[in-house]
């Protein structure tokens, strides 16, 4: 018995590969590098969900059908009353998406992908007073996002980040919240149902939680000259350094590399402060080091959210509300994966072995 079930296959897929050792992530066939570098958002949901339904899915469609969906779910932002937008965003946004009714095919398919898109920005707008926008069902799944939680047209370079983001987290294996969305889809519940449950163990710390707190972090540290003296401190009160670990990859996640590249240009255009990522560089240079000699026998190496953190902080979303962006990639992954459960797999009902007390003997 392994209570983290650990190296325990608990389904075939044809969707990602997660080789922890080698550090190489592939999504239908393409490498993480080829993907970030040739598809946005419309594509890799094109990618994952080719063959999963009745229809026949190509990315031109995608990105239609996702806009007409986008303004046909803003009616649903006026349920958000006060106590939903007490709620953290994730949270509120989860809340939003119950409203969407539950099914099996494509056109619930694509409403899930677009509903945290619409909900997330209005959620984060209403919580600061502002008025939410209606989406613009002519832009592209990003560029939309972008606009509804801004307010201005983003530029090239932040829609390309915001995509990269978004290609880079659809999928990753059999991850809690995938594991979770599968459990669900083999009771046939609905699509809506497995991405509620997905979003309900994304959001927990150790699975996608932890971006937010890699900011903390930086702020914590100010200053490069510091990164030592305070990561070795924190380790020293028993802490975990945000960003850092992971239970699949002994080397570098390779997402950690495809978001560092997309975040170049978007710093090196003045559009996010530059001492920013000298920053981070430095405090990854000093985390890594002290990893390195307080764990020797761990492999411990930075992970996907610690350059998420730079690139949706410089994208303009509060940190409080990184966990609904990942949310909104994820989704693509969660719905390819309940899609092959129902189609292919049984009822997901695993053993526990009993350990508490029977009854007295008469
Ligand atoms: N900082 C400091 N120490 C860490 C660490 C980190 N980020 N990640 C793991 N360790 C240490 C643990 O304290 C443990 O030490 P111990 O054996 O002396 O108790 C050892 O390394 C193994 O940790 P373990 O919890 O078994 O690793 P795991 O594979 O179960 O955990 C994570 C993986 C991701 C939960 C863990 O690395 C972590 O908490 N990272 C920080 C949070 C984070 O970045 N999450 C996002 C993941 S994508």
């Amino acid at each position: 018995m392994k209570s983290g079930l650990e190296d325990v296959i608990a389904a075939e897929t044809k969707l990602s590969d997660v080789d922890g050792a080698t550090g190489r992530l592939i999504i239908r066939g393409v490498s993480l590098d080829d993907l970030v570098a040739t598809s946005r958002f419309e594509d890799v949901a094109a990618l994952l969900l080719d063959g999963l339904f009745d229809e026949h899915v190509d990315a031109d469609s995608i990105r239609v059908r996702l806009g007409a969906a986008r303004v046909a779910l803003f009616q649903h932002v006026e349920a958000a009353d006060a106590v939903l937008l007490a709620l953290p965003p994730v949270d509120a946004m989860r809340a939003l998406l119950a409203r969407v009714e539950d099914g099996e095919n494509f056109e619930d398919a694509i409403k899930l992908m677009a509903a945290p898109a619409v909900f997330l920005p209005a959620v984060l707008r209403m919580q600061k007073g502002d008025k939410p926008l209606k989406p613009d069902a002519s832009l592209s799944q990003s560029a939309d996002i972008l606009r509804m939680l801004t307010g201005r047209v983003p530029s090239a370079e932040q829609t390309a980040g915001l995509d990269a983001y978004l290609v880079t987290i659809s999928d990753h294996g059999l991850n809690a919240s995938t594991f979770a969305s599968r459990v669900i889809a083999s009771t046939h519940a609905g699509l809506t149902s497995s991405v509620l449950a997905a979003i309900s163990a994304l959001k927990g710390p150790l699975h996608g939680g932890a971006p937010g707190p890699v900011l903390d972090m930086l702020d914590g540290v100010g200053t490069p000259e510091n990164a030592r003296a305070w990561l070795s401190h924190a380790l020293d009160h028993g802490e975990r350094l945000m960003g850092f670990g992971h239970r699949i990859y002994r080397v570098r996640d390779p997402r950690a590399d495809a978001l560092k590249t997309v975040l170049k240009p978007i710093f090196a255009s003045g559009q996010a402060d530059q001492a920013r990522i000298a920053l981070a560089e430095a405090i990854e240079s000093a985390a890594l080091a002290l990893l390195h000699e307080r764990k020797p026998d761990r492999p411990l190496e930075t992970n996907v959210e610690y350059y998420t953190a730079l690139l949706l902080d410089a994208l303009g979303f509060p940190r409080n509300a990184f966990t609904g962006v990942f949310a909104i990639g994820r989704t693509i992954g969660w719905i390819a994966h309940a899609r092959e459960q129902t189609l292919d797999g049984r009822l997901i009902r695993p053993q526990s072995r009993y350990v508490g007390p029977v009854p007295k003997a008469a």
